[in-house]
C-alpha cells in the first residue's frame, strides 16, 4: 500500500515559538510565561472586584476538564449529545456548503467535538486542521490521536490565545472556522464584540464560520444541565477552589463552598457562583495578599449566556457575517449556525464614519477652548495671542499638506498653503475652518478613507489625533500667558469625592515579561513603535499620583533648600530660579492658594500635584527614599494583563475613555482627588495612570529597539535625545483621542508648563 497523500505543513509562527513535529502534525507553542503567578494575579483582580469573580479560564486545568468531560456525559447536560447529533447529520451537507476549506478550530481541547466534521473532510480528499488552544497538553494528545486516525489529515496545532492565534489561522483562507460546544456564551457582551471585531478584521469575504450557540428554553431545563443530580457541576466549581489550594497554597477550606447555578433571565445567561457558608480568609501567600469572604458571600465563576437564533445572526450580521444556514435538533435545545464573511462589514464602516464625526467634535472643541481668550481682546495679551496663532496656523498647514498629498484630483488647492500668517486669531480660525471643509469634502469622497495604506507613502485617512493633541497645548499656553480669569464655556460634573483616601500605598508589579509599545497600525504613533516585549524585575509603583499634601512635606523638610536631594542640573536650575513651591502657589499669612487656569483656590491636600518640573519630581522622589518610574515599569503597570498575555489601551481595557473612567478631556478643568477613578485602575490596582496629571518617567527620550523597521511611518518628527524626559498619561487637559497607555511625551526636565505631577516607584 502507498502512504496516504498529506499536505504539506506551511504554517509560520513567530520566530521565538517553539515547535514540535510527528507524522502528519506540527505542534507550534507560544513561549509560556509564569502561569503560576498568572494565576496569582488573577485571582487577586477577580476577589477584589464587586461583585466578586472568578476567570472561568483557571477551571479548565487537568482536572477541571477530566470533571467537565464528565459533565457532558450525565442526562442533564443535553448540549454536548445534542451538538454531535446535529454535526453528524450536517457534516456532509456543510462540507458540500463550505467547500474544500482549511478547518480551523477554537479552544479545541480534545477536539472530540470536531470528529463528524474531520471525518466529512477526509472522505473527500487530503485536509487541512488548525486547531487552537491554550493547552499544549490538549493539542498534543489531539494531534496524535487525529493523525492516527485521519491518515490524509495534517494538523497544524496552535498552543496559544485566540487573540494571536486567529491572525495566525486566517491566512490559511479558504477556510471554516468553527467554535462548537457554546463556548461562545462564556463571554459578556463586551468581549463577544472584541472577538466579533477580531474574526471580521481577519477572515476574508467568502471565509466561513461555524458556531455552535445554546438556545433559550424552560428554566428548569436549564436549570438542571448546571445542576446535576451527580454533583459534577458542584465538583467542577469547587476544583476551582482546590486549583488554588494545590497550585497557590491558599489553604480553602471546600466544605465551606457551595455550588450554585441559576438561569438570570433577564440577562439570559445561566450565573454559577461559589457561594461560602461561613467567614473565610483566602491568603495569596505569593502575593502577600488576603481576602476575607463574609458568610453567604458569592464568588461569580462562569457565566453561560443562552441565545435566539434570529437575534444572535442578527449581531454577527452587523459584523459582516451573514447566516447560510442554521441545524438544530428536534426539541430546538442546540443550534449550530453557518455563516459567511461578506465582502462589506458595516461595524468597520461605522467606525470610518466616526472618524468624520471625531474630527467634527475635536474641531467644535477648539473652538470652546478659544472662546474665552478669543474676540476683542487680542490686544490685550499679545504674547498669548501669538503663541495661538502660531499653533492654529500650524494646525492649518499639517491639514493642508495632507490634502496635496492625496492624489484625489477633484480637489481645488487653490489658496490652500500660500498666504503668510494673519495677523489676528480670527482670521486664523477663518483659515483654518476653511481647509477644514476642503479636508471633510475630500474624506466623504468614497475611496479617499477607505483602506489603510497599502504601502508606505499612500495617504493615511486623517487622523483627528492630529487635532485633539492641540487642545492641551492651547490650554498650556492659556495657562502660561494668559492672566487666569479664563472662563470655560463648558464644565462637568466632578466625580465623588472618595470616602477614604489613602495616599502612600504602593504595589507590587511583579517581575515578567510583557508587550510595550502600540502594535503597527495605520494610526499609530511612530515613537510608539514598534511594539516589542520587554521585561522589568519586580518593583513597588505608588497606587496613586504624589497628593499636594505629600509634596508639601518635601517642602516643609527643606526640600527646595537641600541640594543632596537634587541632581546637578536640577540645583542649578532650582538656584537660578528661585524655585520653592510648584507653579502657581502662592502662600499668603501660612495658607497655600493654588492658581489654576480658571480658579484660584485653597490647596487641597488630596489632589495629585500639579504644574511641577522633572529636576522638582525627582528631588521629591529622592528625599522620601524613591526613584521615579521607568517607562517600562510604568507602562507595564498601567496596560499589561499578565493573565490574557494581553496589553490594553487604557488601564482599565480596551473600551475608550468615559467620564467615570478617567479626568480627560478637559472637562473639569484640574486634577480630581487620588482614588476618585477606582473603575478606572489598572489590572494591577494603580489609580489615575491616563488622565489628571501626566506623569514625568526616570528614563530620556529614546527609540524603541528596532525602531524604524516598522512599515508605517507616524506623524510625528521625533527627535530623540539625552536632553529630555518622558512624560505620560495624560492630564485632565488631554483630549480622549490624544491619549492611550502607549503615549509617549518628551519635554524638557526642567519644563514647568505642562500639567505634570508624577508617582515614585522603589526596588523590591
Ligand atoms: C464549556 C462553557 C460550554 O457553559 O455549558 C458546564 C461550561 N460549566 N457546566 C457551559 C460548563 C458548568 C460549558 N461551556
Amino acid at each position: 500500500m502507498t502512504d496516504p497523500v498529506r499536505l504539506a505543513a506551511v504554517l509560520d509562527a513567530p520566530a521565538d515559538w517553539t515547535q514540535e513535529s510527528g507524522s502528519g502534525y506540527v505542534l507550534h507553542r507560544e513561549p509560556q510565561a509564569d502561569i503560576r503567578l498568572a494565576f496569582a494575579e488573577s485571582v487577586a483582580r477577580g476577589l477584589e472586584d464587586h461583585p466578586r469573580t472568578l476567570s472561568c479560564t483557571y477551571l479548565y486545568d487537568e482536572e477541571g476538564s477530566r470533571i467537565f468531560e464528565a459533565i457532558t456525559r450525565q442526562p442533564e447536560y443535553y448540549q454536548t449529545r445534542t451538538e454531535d447529533a446535529i454535526l453528524e447529520a450536517a457534516a456532509s451537507q456543510l462540507r458540500l456548503q463550505a467547500g474544500n476549506t482549511t478547518v480551523v478550530e477554537l479552544g479545541s481541547g480534545s477536539s472530540s467535538k470536531t470528529r463528524n466534521i474531520l471525518d466529512a473532510w477526509c472522505r473527500r480528499g487530503p485536509t487541512r486542521y488548525v486547531p487552537i488552544d491554550v493547552s499544549g497538553a490538549a493539542l498534543d494528545a489531539a494531534c496524535r490521536d487525529l493523525t492516527g486516525r485521519f491518515p490524509t489529515l495534517t494538523v497544524e496545532a496552535l498552543a496559544t490565545t485566540y487573540e494571536r492565534g486567529i491572525p495566525l489561522a486566517a491566512r490559511m483562507s479558504p477556510l471554516l472556522l468553527i467554535f462548537l460546544g457554546s463556548t461562545i456564551g462564556n463571554f459578556t457582551h463586551g468581549e463577544l464584540d472584541a472577538f466579533l471585531d477580531l474574526l471580521a478584521g481577519h477572515l476574508r469575504p467568502e471565509d466561513r464560520l461555524l458556531i455552535g450557540i445554546d438556545l433559550i428554553k424552560s428554566t428548569a431545563r436549564l436549570e438542571s444541565a448546571y445542576n446535576d443530580a451527580a454533583g459534577w457541576s458542584e465538583r467542577f466549581t469547587l476544583n476551582l477552589f482546590a486549583r488554588m489550594n494545590r497550585e497557590l497554597d491558599t489553604h480553602i477550606p471546600l466544605d465551606a463552598i457551595e455550588h450554585v447555578a441559576y438561569f438570570n433571565e433577564a440577562l439570559a445567561r445561566i450565573e454559577i457562583y461559589a457561594r461560602f457558608r461561613r467567614e473565610v480568609d483566602i491568603e495569596i501567600p505569593l502575593l502577600g495578599r488576603g481576602f476575607r469572604m463574609a458568610p453567604g458571600e458569592m464568588v461569580l465563576t462562569e457565566i453561560s449566556r443562552k441565545f435566539e437564533v434570529d437575534d444572535f445572526a442578527a449581531h454577527l450580521n452587523r459584523f459582516g457575517f451573514s447566516l447560510e444556514e442554521a441545524w438544530s435538533d428536534a426539541e430546538n435545545l442546540f443550534s449550530v449556525l453557518l455563516f459567511r464573511r461578506r465582502r462589506e462589514n458595516p461595524y468597520a464602516d461605522n467606525r470610518r464614519r466616526s472618524r468624520i464625526r471625531a474630527l467634527q467634535r475635536m474641531r467644535s472643541e477648539t473652538l470652546d477652548i478659544l472662546a474665552p481668550v478669543a474676540g476683542a481682546v487680542n490686544q490685550d495679551r499679545p504674547a498669548l495671542h501669538e503663541a495661538l496663532i502660531s499653533r492654529l496656523w500650524d494646525l492649518a498647514a499639517h491639514e493642508s499638506h495632507w490634502l496635496m498629498s492625496l492624489r484625489a484630483p477633484q480637489v481645488d488647492r487653490s489658496g490652500l498653503n500660500e498666504a503668510s500668517p494673519p495677523p489676528t486669531l480670527d482670521e486664523v480660525l477663518l483659515h483654518i475652518a476653511a481647509v477644514r471643509r476642503q479636508l471633510l469634502r475630500d474624506m466623504a469622497a468614497p475611496g479617499n478613507l477607505a483602506t489603510p495604506p497599502a504601502a508606505p507613502g499612500v495617504p493615511r485617512p486623517y487622523n483627528p489625533r492630529r487635532e485633539a493633541l492641540l487642545h492641551e497645548t492651547l490650554l498650556e499656553d492659556i495657562q502660561e500667558l494668559g492672566d487666569h480669569d479664563y472662563e470655560p464655556v463648558h464644565e462637568g460634573a466632578p466625580p465623588a469625592r472618595p470616602d477614604q483616601i489613602s495616599t502612600g500605598e504602593m504595589l507590587l508589579i511583579p517581575d515578567g515579561p510583557f508587550r510595550m509599545g502600540q502594535p503597527a497600525e495605520h494610526d499609530a504613533e511612530e515613537n510608539e513603535q514598534p511594539q516589542h516585549e520587554a521585561r522589568v524585575p519586580s518593583f513597588m509603583l505608588d497606587a496613586a499620583p504624589v497628593t499636594n499634601r505629600e509634596y508639601l512635606s518635601f517642602m516643609e523638610d527643606g526640600g527646595y533648600e537641600n541640594p543632596e536631594f537634587w541632581n546637578d542640573d536640577g540645583w542649578r536650575f532650582r538656584c537660578s530660579q528661585g524655585l520653592a513651591a510648584p507653579a502657581g502657589w502662592v502662600q499668603d499669612s501660612g495658607v497655600w492658594t493654588i492658581r489654576h487656569l480658571s480658579t484660584s483656590s485653597t490647596l487641597d491636600p488630596f489632589r495629585p500635584v500639579c504644574l511641577v518640573s522633572w529636576f522638582e519630581a525627582e528631588a521629591f522622589a529622592r528625599w522620601c527614599g524613591k526613584r521615579l518610574p521607568g517607562e517600562a515599569e510604568w507602562e507595564k503597570a498601567a496596560t499589561w494583563d499578565p493573565v490574557r498575555r494581553l496589553a490594553s489601551p487604557y488601564p482599565w481595557g480596551s473600551l475608550p475613555p468615559q467620564a467615570d473612567l478617567a479626568n480627560l478631556d478637559h472637562d473639569l478643568w484640574e486634577p480630581m482627588p487620588v482614588g476618585s477613578y477606582p473603575q478606572g485602575r489598572s489590572f494591577y490596582g494603580c489609580h489615575q495612570m491616563l488622565g489628571d496629571v501626566w506623569e514625568w518617567t526616570a528614563g530620556t527620550y529614546q527609540p524603541y529597539p528596532r525602531h524604524g523597521s516598522t512599515p508605517f511611518g507616524g506623524d510625528s518628527n521625533s527627535v530623540w535625545g539625552d536632553h529630555l524626559r518622558v512624560l505620560r498619561g495624560g492630564s485632565w487637559a488631554t483630549s480622549a483621542p490624544a491619549i492611550t497607555c502607549h503615549t509617549r511625551r518628551a519635554a524638557l526636565p526642567s519644563a514647568r508648563n505642562l500639567f505634570a505631577g508624577f508617582r515614585c516607584a522603589r526596588n523590591l
